[in-house]
């Protein structure tokens, strides 16, 4: 389950209508399961007040769940984008609580939750994704206890002296811990939702174990096994919350890579930049948690301070459009773009441009041809649950070259060691970082980024969910055992 579908539903101006393929690993990572399983996948089509039936997409069944405009407005920008997206990436900017937006929120999750139970075979596996489903695990286990449900948080999970400003926190928390296993992007964010439970719960965590007393026994009912004897004396539930950092299908990437035809347009791509001596590369949802304020006010300072000229260093920004009625959206694509013209009004020649901004989603060919034509890829995030962006770059880069400059702020930065780690709210230090990036030796270059890729083919999507599923099946089968014993 999740918000949206892998399929999204496109309206034509005639009226005539047609289902799409979003891009996205998940599906990538998810279809050979799912559809070796028997699966379905409930999610939102992506327009308003569509009634779609369920249909089959790649042997997947997809159970389209309705959403009104009027529940866009405020369960899908209002309280996931405009109350928990800002709440979760560290307040960033200022979250909005309106409590018709909430109570949107709770009616949308149950009817996500009411899909769910109505598809599921007896004991079935439920994995729900991301935050804007967090009350679904408890509403699905009231409706179905014999189902397995697992919770993936995409996101950070905040601090508790942040995440506590949220009015509805604990029915959140309470939503979280219907799951029999949530897993999360870093160990950090594991240990902020567990220091949540016991801060707002007052539940017994035990490293990534926590204790659910078991009020009601309808709540183990058709699955009595998944109750046992807490050292106290207790009926408890045991969920496992941990870090399964996300991945993306690293061998795709590079195939494509290798493919001649793409790496002709990453030469035609420097040609048409001018041939720059370096080109750099930053590739975003114009979201105001990447940072591209920041990564364009050091490039500018470089190009004022007479570092680089952009004669022989350019800069490519794809920023793809991203919940643009939103307000603090709108707000943030102004200043970008005033930033942009700035910059090349001012340091722009007739053959050179500064930036290279696309406000447009690039088909995933040309995105790896742009990958493979940038020696300096900037991942500047002041706050992001991983960035695969960053993973894409160093999967494409089967030659060894090219640098990855990469917030410390970005999940990736766990994972990605070998990668030029910056702050970037440190305009210095990400001035320097970017330089030290272009000068790097060949050597010192091929050495890093081998590290890189030894991690991101290792570790792959395909990894991340048969790590994720098998903590699931541990979790429960191990709750049946510990009860046999
Ligand atoms: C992030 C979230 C996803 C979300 C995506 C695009 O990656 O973790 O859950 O689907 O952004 O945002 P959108 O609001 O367009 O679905």
């Amino acid at each position: 389950m999740s918000n949206r579908l892998p399929v999204d539903k496109v309206v034509e101006a005639d009226g005539s209508s047609e289902w799409r393929v979003s891009p996205g690993g998940l599906v990538t990572a998810l279809e050979p399961i799912m559809s070796a399983s028997d699966g379905a996948w409930v999610g939102w089509a992506g327009i308003a007040d569509d009634h779609s039936e369920p249909f089959e997409h790649d042997n997947i069944s997809i159970v389209p769940v309705t959403l009104s405009a009027e529940e866009i407005e405020l369960y899908y920008e209002g309280f996931s984008n405009d109350t928990l997206w800002p709440l979760y990436h560290d307040v960033i900017a200022p979250p909005t609580y309106h409590r018709d937006w909430w109570e949107s929120y709770v009616s949308v999750n149950q009817r996500f939750a009411d899909a769910a139970a109505s598809v599921a075979a007896s004991g079935a596996t439920v994995w729900v994704q991301d935050y804007q489903l967090q009350l679904v695990p408890k509403m699905l286990r009231e409706i179905r206890p014999d189902l397995v449900i697992g919770f993936f948080n995409h996101i950070p999970f905040p601090a508790y002296g942040i995440f506590s400003q949220l009015p509805w926190r604990t029915q959140v928390i309470e939503g979280l811990l219907g799951a029999d296993v949530i897993g999360f992007q870093r160990v950090a964010d594991a240990g902020n939702f567990s220091r949540a439970v016991r801060r707002l719960l007052g539940y017994t965590t035990k490293g990534s174990t926590i204790e659910v007393p078991i009020t009601d026994v309808s709540e183990v009912q058709g699955a009595p096994h998944r109750a046992k004897t807490s050292r106290r004396g207790h009926q408890v539930r045991t969920v496992t919350a941990r870090a399964f950092p996300i991945s993306i299908d690293a061998a795709s990437f590079e195939e494509l890579a290798r493919t001649p035809a793409i790496q002709a347009r990453a030469r035609e791509l420097r040609h048409e930049l001018g041939d720059p001596a370096v080109v750099m590369l930053g590739v975003d949802r114009l979201d105001y948690t990447k940072g591209i304020g920041h990564r364009l006010k050091a490039y500018g300072e470089l190009l004022a301070d007479g570092k680089i000229s952009v004669a022989d260093a350019s800069l490519v920004q794809v920023a793809s459009p991203s919940r643009e009625r939103v307000q603090t959206y709108m707000t943030l694509r102004d200043e970008i773009e005033l930033t942009v013209g700035r910059l090349n009004g001012d340091f722009s020649t007739i053959s050179h441009t500064a930036i290279s901004y696309l406000h447009q989603g690039q088909p995933r060919e040309e995105m790896v041809a742009l990958y493979l034509a940038a020696d300096v890829m900037l991942v500047t995030a002041l706050r992001d649950g991983m960035n695969l962006v960053a993973k894409e770059y160093v999967a494409t880069r089967f030659d060894n070259d090219g640098v990855l400059v990469l917030s410390e702020f970005a999940g990736a930065a766990d994972e990605l060691k070998a990668a030029l780690l910056v702050n970037p709210h440190d305009i210095g230090g990400l001035k320097e970082a970017i330089m030290k990036a272009i000068g790097m030796p060949k050597h010192e270059k091929s050495r890093r980024m081998r590290s890189l890729r030894k991690r991101v083919i290792e570790y792959d999507v395909a990894r991340w969910s048969k790590n994720f599923l098998g903590a699931l099946a541990d979790q429960t089968s191990a709750q049946s055992s510990s009860d046999a014993a």
